[in-house]
């Protein structure tokens, strides 16, 4: 089932970019979670358009609504339905884009899986998929800080080819990395990458750049091999994103540079555990995690829908040159911060429940 994530804290996301509303069913919640929906609104603030200079001016007001699975502000530990309404829907906008795919967009491939496509903006390859994402996260959120107390918060590392000076930082806040309007930490390199996407959105191009993210308060057991190893299912819940492109975990690429002598993570004497001296494993060895922060990478593309004339072909092969209109991302990392943290978060809610059925 491919809209459906998790296997005992499952999450289904539904809908399409201009239907009746964007959503998710999560299903496997523990019961007697405190919930409401201001828990979720928070960070679909966060996700929304339209909250700086960096994002689309689509205003989307992406208003939670618990249908189900909560009463008196406790979890019932029945199924959590969660919708946002469409709201601020342009059909018009895309009108042109009926004939022709856009190049890099999702268009030729799923007139080629289906046979037919939603009329406008994307449908189901829309960020405002990870609508559902994010309120679902927002939940396995809650659950995992206050069982564990676990920490999430992720920020941009870099956009185009301006990069943050990186040590993997555990103790952000989220308030720390929105004080950057990129949500850089480094505000040096957050302002360069503002100027970089305001100047690329001038030209009516756009830029990639990299999410990085870290998992604090995650116990040593949580993950099952081999084919579910929780770096495999971060990977997977990563790169479902739309426009990522890579993910690399702990020491990731640049690790193959270093000698197993300056690599290995040497154990000590933790506050009465055992931890490890350096944390190039990214927290998590043979597909388990081992107590330490966890923290991974996510690459995210060029946005594919820009303004600039492209010379390319319509679905019939006639030569056209294509100008996108429309409102789009000049650069999707700034809004890709908390959705990053809901697939985490989602990740780790189910990792942690499986791991409830083994000790
Ligand atoms: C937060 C966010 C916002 C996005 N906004 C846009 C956009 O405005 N224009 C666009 O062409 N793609 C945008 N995308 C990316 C497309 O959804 C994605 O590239 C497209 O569906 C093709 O899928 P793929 O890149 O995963 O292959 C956005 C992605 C995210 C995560």
């Amino acid at each position: 089932m491919s809209s459906t994530l998790g296997t005992i804290f499952k999450v289904t996301t539904f809908g399409e970019s201009h239907c009746k509303g964007v959503g998710a069913v999560v299903d496997g919640c523990p019961s007697r979670i405190a919930l409401c929906e201001a828990d979720i609104q928070t960070q679909l603030d966060r996700r929304r358009p339209g909250q700086s200079r960096v994002t689309t001016a689509r205003a989307e007001a992406d208003q939670v609504t618990i249908l189900s699975g909560v009463e008196n502000g406790l979890t019932l530990g029945t199924p959590i339905g969660l919708l946002v309404g469409n709201k601020d829907q342009r059909p018009g906008d895309y009108a042109e884009l009926q004939a022709i795919p856009r190049p890099s967009h999702a268009d030729f491939t799923y007139q080629s899986k289906y046979g037919i496509r939603a009329s406008s903006g994307g449908g189901r390859s829309s960020a405002r998929e990870t609508i559902g994402r994010v309120a679902a996260g927002a939940i396995a959120e809650k659950y995992l800080r206050e069982t564990f107390g676990t920490d999430i918060v992720a920020w941009v590392s870099s956009v185009g080819t301006v990069d943050m000076t990186e040590a993997v930082e555990t103790a952000l806040t989220r308030k720390q990395i929105d004080a950057s309007e990129v949500r850089c930490p480094d505000l040096d390199a957050g302002k360069k990458m503002l100027e970089a996407i305001l100047a690329a959105r001038e030209e009516n191009d756009s830029l990639g750049g990299i999410v990085t993210c870290v998992c604090c308060g995650i116990p040593a057991g949580w993950g099952e091999p081999v084919f579910d190893k929780l770096e495999a299912a971060l990977a997977q819940a990563m790169l479902s994103i739309p426009a990522t492109k890579g993910f690399e975990i702990g020491s990731g690429f640049a690790g193959t540079r270093l000698r197993g002598s300056a690599h290995n993570d040497r154990f000590v004497l933790k506050d009465g555990r055992l931890g490890t001296t350096t944390n190039n494993s990214g927290g998590v060895q043979g597909g388990i995690s081992n107590g330490e922060p966890i923290f991974f990478r996510v690459a995210f593309k060029p946005p594919a829908t820009i303004g600039q004339p492209q010379p390319t072909v319509d679905f019939d092969g006639n030569e056209v040159i294509l100008e996108a209109k429309g409102r789009h991302d000049p650069c999707v990392v700034s809004r890709a911060v908390p959705i990053v943290e809901a697939m985490a978060a989602l990740v780790l809610a189910d990792a942690a429940l499986r791991q409830k059925t083994r000790l």
